[in-house]
């Protein structure tokens, strides 16, 4: 089967306010120095990317003060227009949520609150009808049972065992309607077994290819925009019949992103 694309929204927040000045992640060393005008670059390349490809971006005001709010991904969860807002576990990013929520009951959206930490789709990502969860680090157990609630679909709680891959979207990649790349050894034995069963013939990615953030990457069903560096996912895709184009969002990943970190999927009802 030829992989089809499918036009998607997607909202961005531009690095204006980007910066590695604390650490919540292994990724982050506030002494190393980081150039914002780099990340700006990077990210209006992938910006350009996806309009490029035909798709849609919306942007959100960045604030001063939450470097990390260019990491949109975590600013909500939205399928079938309903809009779960978050609740960080830092409060270095508190403020980033009433800022995406406003956002989108400003745009018209329904938007529900969050009642546990839910860091959005860093954790939470529609795979064909169902939504996989990643928890451990950030999201907590109780926000995917909220998930379940207010979306109606079957949340499916994935625990993440390795603290380099702290969001479920560091880990794993949702390619199409029915198929991922993940790297196994960022879950337990159990949600290994578990992704096995779901997804016999995902593509398993290489340590190398997680370490250069591979698989924070975001597909349309046919083309996969990911980080230049992951050479061997980009080889594998290729031979299933995906396209790929390979970005460098390298400055971002000093804080711990990639392309899908800074791209939330805007999913209206059809
Ligand atoms: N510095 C940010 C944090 O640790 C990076 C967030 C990356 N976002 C993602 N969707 N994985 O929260």
């Amino acid at each position: 089967m030829t992989p089809t694309a499918t036009p998607r929204r997607y909202l961005m927040c531009r690095p204006t306010h980007f910066a590695v000045t604390y650490r919540i992640n292994p990724w982050m060393d506030p002494t190393a120095p980081y150039d914002n005008a780099l990340a700006v670059s990077q990210w209006e390349h992938l910006r350009q990317t996806f309009l490029d490809l035909g798709h849609t971006v919306e942007l959100i005001e960045p604030l001063p003060g939450l470097p990390d709010m260019v990491f949109a991904a975590n600013g909500a969860t939205v399928v079938d227009g309903k809009v779960l807002a978050v609740q960080f576990r830092d409060a270095e990013r508190a403020d980033e949520a009433p800022a995406y929520a406003g956002w989108f009951a400003g745009n018209g959206f329904e938007v529900f609150e969050s009642k546990h930490t839910n860091e959005g789709e860093g954790d939470i990502l529609l795979a064909g009808d169902v939504l996989l969860a990643g928890t451990g680090f950030r999201t907590s157990h109780a926000a995917h049972a909220q998930t379940q609630e207010i979306f109606g679909r079957p949340v499916i709680t994935l625990q993440l065992v390795d603290p380099a891959y702290y969001h479920l979207d560091t880990a794993l990649c949702v390619l199409d309607e029915r198929n991922i790349a993940y790297l196994p050894s960022a879950f337990s034995p159990g949600s290994q077994a578990v992704l096995r069963r779901l997804f016999p013939d995902a593509v398993i990615a290489t340590p190398a290819d997680a370490e250069v953030l591979g698989l924070n990457a975001v597909s349309d069903g046919r083309t996969v925009v990911l980080p230049v560096q992951a050479t061997a996912l980009t080889a594998a895709l290729r031979e299933r019949g995906y396209a790929t184009v390979g970005v460098d969002v390298s400055e971002l990943r000093k804080a711990g992103g990639g392309p899908k970190c800074c791209t939330l999927e805007v999913r209206t009802r059809d």
